[in-house]
């Protein structure tokens, strides 16, 4: 079964942070090796992150995540079932938003959780208008 996590945070640091770099270099490496694909939105002073995958190895990433001392995690849904993988483009796509769309989404995100679909295809147009990276990551791991 496929496993997505979708959550939102506060970042210790602001954008641009060299923590910011050390992060998505372990999220890529870590999450081609274990099939994950995903996309990281980063607003000046938030995180929101989406994660796909094997049920498994979401669980334990994301259990590293919560415990991360980069930020505090504010808002957390998951949902598991036969659905297609919506970033299989990016092991860990990543791409800057203004404050206001990440303050946007949040609220978003919060009034929309029974709608999971409508969620994710929100947050893949958006990973899609910001990004400028493209690092399929989902080739090596299982489906
Ligand atoms: C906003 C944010 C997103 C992250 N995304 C990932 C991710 O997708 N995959 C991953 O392996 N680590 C991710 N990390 C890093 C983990 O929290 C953790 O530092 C990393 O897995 C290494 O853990 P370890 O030091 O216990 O080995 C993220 C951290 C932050 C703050």
């Amino acid at each position: 079964m496929r496993f997505q996590i979708l959550y939102t945070s506060i970042s210790t640091h602001p954008r641009g942070h060299v923590s910011d770099l050390d992060i998505l270099k372990k999220a890529q490496s870590a999450n081609r090796e274990l099939g994950l694909t995903g996309f990281l939105l980063r607003a000046p002073n938030r995180f929101i992150q989406i994660l796909e995958g094997d049920y498994d190895h979401v669980t334990r990433i994301m259990s590293r995540i919560r415990k991360d001392p980069n930020h505090t995690i504010t808002q957390e849904m998951s949902h598991l079932g036969p659905s297609p993988r919506m970033f299989q483009d990016w092991s860990m796509g990543y791409a800057d938003i203004p404050e206001a769309e990440g303050a946007k989404l949040t609220e978003t995100f919060a009034g929309l959780y029974q709608e999971w679909a409508h969620t994710l295809h929100t947050l893949r147009e958006i990973a899609t208008q910001f990004s400028q990276t493209r690092d399929p990551g989902h080739e090596k791991g299982p489906a």
